[in-house]
């Protein structure tokens, strides 16, 4: 069966699409089906982090020129990416009903995916939310900075009060050890559990990495390295640890159509 992930932070700029794009290559080189979802429509960037050059992006669908599969790129280990569209007024500030439109289109890949990973816009606005909230397993990327907790935390409150999500994956970026990305995950757990019934897992850190800036300069995801490094060691574990855990049923609309009962991927 498969699963969904929405990649969100609140606050931007800490890595979202460096870790949307390395889990994804991860997941693709264990050998699940995976596809790439780049939400940040308009100015959408995860095709120049992939080095790739999608012909079309989802303004092609909402004009009824494409359909959702027809916007599959091939990327590296068998990955497919469907670009949000960058440089481009018309889909800037989609309405309620294009957003939910894109992800009911995600149904026909279901039947091709494992994993849909969702790259989603910095803040908690309706587009935010819708997108975060239909996902199974929404991972929010949290720094060690307070104006990073503040608005991971303002994420999960609207994420947990508007679209009824009660479970939260979160990795730590730029961390300078794992001790130091633990302390920042205990820390930010014990300010959200004082306030929200929500469930917080932690998936793992990402090391504060001159590589990984210079893999986006190159344009070479660092996940395409063949030799094993921190940095791909990290991406691997929390792959792996997103394999498992709850997933958010809610009744609302999902990316991949019906809700299934099962609970991990096989
Ligand atoms: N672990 C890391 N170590 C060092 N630099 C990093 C790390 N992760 C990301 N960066 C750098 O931080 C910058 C922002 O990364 P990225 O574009 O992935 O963030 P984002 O959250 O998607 O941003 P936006 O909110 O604009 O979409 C990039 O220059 C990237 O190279
Ligand atoms: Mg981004």
């Amino acid at each position: 069966m498969s699963f969904s992930i929405a990649v969100a932070s609140g606050k931007g700029g800490v890595g979202k699409t460096s870790v949307a794009i390395n889990v994804a290559l991860s997941f693709a080189k264990m050998g699940y089906r995976t596809c790439l979802l780049d939400t940040d429509f308009g100015v959408a960037n995860a095709h120049i982090l992939l080095g790739i050059d999608p012909k079309q992006n989802i303004s092609d669908m909402l004009q009824n020129q494409a359909s959702l599969l027809d916007l599959c790129t091939p990327a590296p280990f068998g990955l497919r990416f469907i670009s949000g569209g960058s440089g481009m007024v018309d889909v800037l500030n989609l309405d309620n009903s294009s957003r939910f439109q894109i992800v009911r289109s995600t149904e026909m890949l279901a039947q091709s995916t494992d994993i849909l990973i969702v790259d989603v816009p910095a803040g908690a606005s309706d587009a935010t939310l819708n997108f975060v909230g239909a996902a199974d397993r929404p991972l929010i990327i949290l720094v060690g900075e307070p104006t990073s907790f503040m608005d991971a935390y303002s994420l999960i409150k609207a994420a947990f009060l508007e679209a009824d999500i009660k479970h939260f994956y979160l990795a730590v970026n730029m961390a300078n050890s794992e001790a130091q990305a633990h302390d920042h995950f205990s820390r930010f757990r014990d300010i959200t559990s004082r306030f929200l019934d929500v469930q917080l897992t932690y998936v793992g850190h990402i090391p504060y990495s001159n590589a990984l800036r210079q893999s986006v300069i190159e344009r070479k995801p660092i996940m395409t390295r063949p030799d094993p490094s921190r940095e791909t060691i990290a991406f691997q574990k929390i792959s792996k640890s997103l394999l498992s855990g709850p997933l958010n049923r809610t009744n609302g609309i999902r990316y991949l159509g019906a809700p299934s009962t099962q609970e991990t991927v096989s």
